[in-house]
């Protein structure tokens, strides 16, 4: 039976960190489903990125590494995160990432694993790259695809704890060349290019306020890579989630389900009408007021940029300061799709 250890990360210059990891997974894997920015590259004990120092606990070796360690560096306690696992509760220094921008650009190529449609014009991408390439990226990023000539941004909605598997929720627009080769001709087994990663619409996993996640239809590809990664750091403040869309939204049971995994967790769909922008805001705002102290609350909206910049300016007016708003404008959006019935 694998048992669950607490491995605390003493990092220098940062807070310590806490998380589970099992007796048979990888003490870099666990870190990575919890959110951490962890530094790796390889996932297999190649190429030295993961290399940690052990300060207290007991680990053990669960994959073979090639990556070269003398007898005098395991002495002193060095070891390779991606290919041990804790025995016992460990307390370990490792190399983290301290902000977004510190993660190197990469550009990777991946094979498409599959293309699943959500709806008649919504697509799910999956992507898989080799094991030793992987894509390191931060919760809310967004990454450029490239397929023959045809290169576009979109935002990973899947976990940063699996870099070798990369989910995109991909909406067909007649001003994205690469959606249209993905709706047209883009096959399994086929490559694409990723290059990236961009963007600081990232979780702020130290404050205790509520958080309150907004997404505008398919902008919830960014939103739903936040809430997995705050479902992993298992924190305190409760969640709510306000998805807008015209129809019932694409993973309704998805979002549905995470109220079962989490204890502090309301989701509610917003059906949008065929109205102005500022009374689909206005009306937002009213039920936002009625439910929240909205001033206690951080705020994620991933929405086109006209809705983004309306309810943000309420928002601010109502006393939530700009520190606690955070947005990802969704493009290839026409005001008239903002507004009106597609
Ligand atoms: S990530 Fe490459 S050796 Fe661990």
């Amino acid at each position: 039976m694998p048992t669950l250890h607490t491995v605390k990360i003493n990092a220098s210059g940062a807070p310590s960190t806490t998380f589970e990891c099992s007796s048979r997974e990888s003490i870099l894997q666990a870190g990575l489903r919890a959110g951490l920015p962890l530094r790796y590259k390889c996932t297999n004990g190649s190429c030295g990125e993961c290399r940690s120092r052990l300060l207290s606990g007991t680990i053990e070796s669960i994959q073979v590494a090639d990556y070269p360690l003398s007898q005098q560096q395991r002495a002193n306690g060095w070891f390779l995160s991606c290919t041990h696992a804790p025995l016992s509760p460990l307390q370990i220094n490792t190399p983290l990432f301290s902000d977004s921008i510190e993660i190197p650009h990469q550009i990777t190529r991946a094979k498409v694993k599959k293309i699943d449609l959500l709806q008649p014009d919504l697509a799910l991408l999956t992507l898989r790259t080799s094991r030793s390439n992987t894509f390191q990226f931060l919760a809310g990023q967004e990454v450029l695809l490239s397929h023959l000539l045809a290169t576009h941004r979109y935002p990973i909605a899947s976990c940063p704890c699996n870099g070798m598997e990369l989910d995109f929720h991909i909406h067909r627009s007649e001003t994205d060349l690469f959606s249209q080769l993905l709706f047209s001709s883009l096959k399994k087994g086929e490559h694409v290019t990723l290059d990236g990663p961009r963007g600081h619409f990232l979780l702020n996993t130290q404050s205790q306020r509520r958080q309150i996640f907004i997404a505008w239809e398919y902008g919830f590809a960014s939103i739903r890579s936040l809430i997995e990664q705050h479902i992993s750091l298992e924190k305190e403040p409760p969640i709510s989630l306000y998805w807008l869309s015209q129809h019932p939204p694409y993973l309704n049971n998805l979002a549905r389900s995470w109220g079962a995994v989490l204890n502090h967790f309301d989701y509610q769909w917003i059906a949008r009408h065929a109205t102005p922008i500022e009374s689909q805001v206005s009306k937002l705002v009213h039920q936002l007021r009625q439910e929240l102290l909205v001033e206690q609350c951080d705020f994620y909206i991933s929405a086109p940029a006209e809705l983004l910049i309306l309810l943000s300016e309420q928002l601010l007016a109502l006393g939530v300061a700009e520190h606690q708003l955070r947005g990802a404008p969704l493009i290839d959006v026409s005001s008239d799709s903002i507004s009106s019935e597609s």
